[in-house]
């Protein structure tokens, strides 16, 4: 997608295994773009929200993977191999890509044998397979979904699940990229997504850069959306999709959802399937990351001369809970949007299309 009119993607792994990752927390502001060179480093970049959203963690978790093989000692592969993997799997709990993203390479590593050098090659070569299926399975889920976005239509949204969250396209916003492409006049509400306002900060950048009509909302409005008929669709992307449907999404979704629900408004899940967890059998079972309490209590900006100020907007003495993601019940979804075409939210749709883990899988 375009990046101040040029094409870009979130993210480069280069021939020597280092990642050039743009910087998510630079944005809407600034434009800067931050490398890594080894699996800790990586991890702490996925950690610190560098490099955030599903698809985008994924290929950056496969890179972090490839760079492990890279920085392990010959005499002691397998130990550095484990060690810088182990670091890149504890980054962060609840995208299901980032688990995808590495056992991808770690596949392709076992099956190159047991010589370092063939080891390193067939990661990376794995790794950047994981960044291109992403981009390509993000532009078929645009073309899929985008039979969904009638002309005219306002398409709500919750969070950041385009073309940043991912390599290229994105999973949510794909559909409407694609509508737009086309020649349809689309508008998109963008719920603001505190705390760290991904949806105010991101996906209302990156709609922009496209040209995509749009307006932010504080969180809490879409109720009231809803109800005065604002709203004929509902997108959002999807972390981590269980066997049985159930989705994990940035918190708020399943308020979304029920707000949806209860108006009669069609709400679809976008996501590759590289999202979907057939071994989780519900959304009991996917971890939910709880992050710092301080993303709540403070917010991030520039000030009035574009310098970056971070100010407290919470009572002191107050502490606070942050929990990143919530459930949305499959019974909720209207239908989720994959590389594969639209399918049910349910388990035997979902077992149809799950992945094996291997370079070059289905
Ligand atoms: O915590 P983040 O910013 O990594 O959140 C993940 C997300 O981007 C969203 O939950 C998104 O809607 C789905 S991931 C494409």
């Amino acid at each position: 997608m375009k990046l101040e009119g040029q094409h870009h993607r979130t993210l480069y792994l280069r021939d020597d295994g280092t990642l050039r990752l743009l910087d998510q927390r630079a944005l809407p502001f600034r434009v800067a773009w931050v490398d890594t060179r080894a699996p800790e480093e990586t991890a702490a970049a996925i950690r610190e929200m560098v490099v955030r959203g599903a698809g985008a963690i994924g290929a950056a978790a496969a890179a972090g993977a490839a760079q492990a093989a890279f920085c392990a000692r010959e005499s002691a592969f397998a130990e550095d191999l484990a060690a810088g993997v182990a670091a890149i799997r504890a980054a962060r709990p609840t995208a299901r890509n980032l688990f995808y993203g590495v056992d991808v390479v770690l596949a392709a590593i076992e099956a190159a044998g047991p010589h370092p050098a063939q080891a390193r090659a067939a990661a990376l070569d794995a790794a950047r397979w994981v960044a291109d299926d992403d981009a390509a399975s993000c532009a078929a889920i645009g073309e899929h979904g985008s039979a969904l976005v009638q002309d005219g239509a306002s398409v709500h949204t919750h969070c950041n699940a385009g073309w940043l969250a991912f390599v290229d396209w994105g999973s949510a916003l794909a559909p409407i990229y694609a509508a737009h492409r086309d020649g349809r006049r689309v508008h998109v509400w963008v719920d603001e997504t505190r705390p760290r306002s991904q949806g105010a900060k991101l996906t209302a950048f990156e709609l922009g850069q496209a040209g995509v009509a749009h307006d932010i909302l504080p969180d809490g409005a879409s109720g009231l959306w809803m109800r005065q008929g604002r709203s004929q669709l509902v997108i959002v992307g999807a972390d981590r999709i269980a066997a049985n449907g159930d989705v994990a999404n940035k918190v708020g979704t399943y308020l979304l959802a029920l707000a949806a629900a209860a108006h009669g408004v069609p709400f679809y899940v976008a996501a590759p399937t590289s999202t979907l967890d057939g071994a989780t059998p519900d959304g009991d079972g996917i971890p939910i990351e709880e992050r710092a309490a301080d993303e709540v209590l403070f917010a991030e900006g520039v000030d009035a001369d574009g310098a970056p100020a971070t100010v407290r907007t919470a009572a002191h003495g107050s502490g606070a809970r942050n929990p990143a993601f919530d459930i949305t019940p499959a019974a909720l979804v209207r239908g989720i949007i994959t590389e594969r075409g639209v399918i049910p939210a349910r388990a035997d749709a979902i077992a149809r299309v799950l992945r094996p883990t291997s370079a070059g899988g289905a």
